[in-house]
């Protein structure tokens, strides 16, 4: 993902991310990337807020010199909901959680185009699907998935039900430049959860 970005040709220069209390992947384009963008961040569970709060402050003078990032305590589906059309350069939506579960604001990003041509979206997910709203979503998909991928040739409904989610929401004009499996080990865990990260371009 920190590679797409690099890869951009951007105007804006503003990002929307959920950096958690630690703000990893923000302070990788700091250091690796580019020192030019601004940062919407979000985060909704309040303890996680607090503490992202209190570590940009101290932090703001390394990894955010002259951009202070907004910080918003709430979801990021209010943010997506009342963005302009290209209004924002990169999305990092590093959920971690269940497709079903942040689907609508997916499909408001696509169709409102509230990424800059050239920008991208990476998105991080939880390959699991358990019964719930999740399951409903990925299903409904999964039968709109006559086209392409043949079950057997992809390697499971997760996978895809993303790809027939972006090519249908984002038609011609998103572009899936990356996707690939891991294994999320942050808790500590042996074997980690199966995840996948999902790079999308706008390409017009
Ligand atoms: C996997 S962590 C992000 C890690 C971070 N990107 C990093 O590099 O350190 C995901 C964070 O997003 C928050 N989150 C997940 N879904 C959210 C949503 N819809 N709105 C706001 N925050 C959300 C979680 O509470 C969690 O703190």
């Amino acid at each position: 993902m920190v590679e797409a970005i690099h890869n951009s040709e951007t105007k804006n220069f503003k990002i929307l991310s959920l950096p958690a209390e630690h703000f990893e992947i923000e302070k990788t384009i700091y250091q690796d990337i580019s020192r030019k963008y601004r940062y919407v961040m979000c985060e909704r569970d309040e303890l996680t807020f607090d503490r992202l709060k209190r570590n940009i402050k101290k932090q703001k003078a390394k990894y955010f010199v002259g951009k202070t990032p907004s910080l918003y305590f709430g979801s990021i589906a209010d943010i997506i909901l009342n963005a302009n059309k290209g209004e924002y350069s990169h999305l990092i939506l590093d959920y971690c959680g269940q497709i079903g579960t942040f689907h609508e604001e997916l499909r408001h990003t696509f169709r409102n185009d509230i990424i800059e041509v050239g920008g991208t979206l990476s998105l991080t997910f939880n390959k699991r699907i358990t019964p719930g709203p999740s399951t409903l979503f990925c299903n409904t998909i999964d039968k709109l998935n006559t086209y392409q991928i043949p079950k057997g040739q992809d390697n499971g409904k997760t996978m895809r039900v993303i790809k027939t989610f972006i090519n249908r929401e984002g038609g011609y004009k998103y572009d899936i430049e990356n996707i690939f499996e891991y294994l999320d080990n942050n808790d500590g865990a042996k074997k980690g959860a199966a995840m996948v990260l999902v790079v999308v371009r706008r390409i017009k």
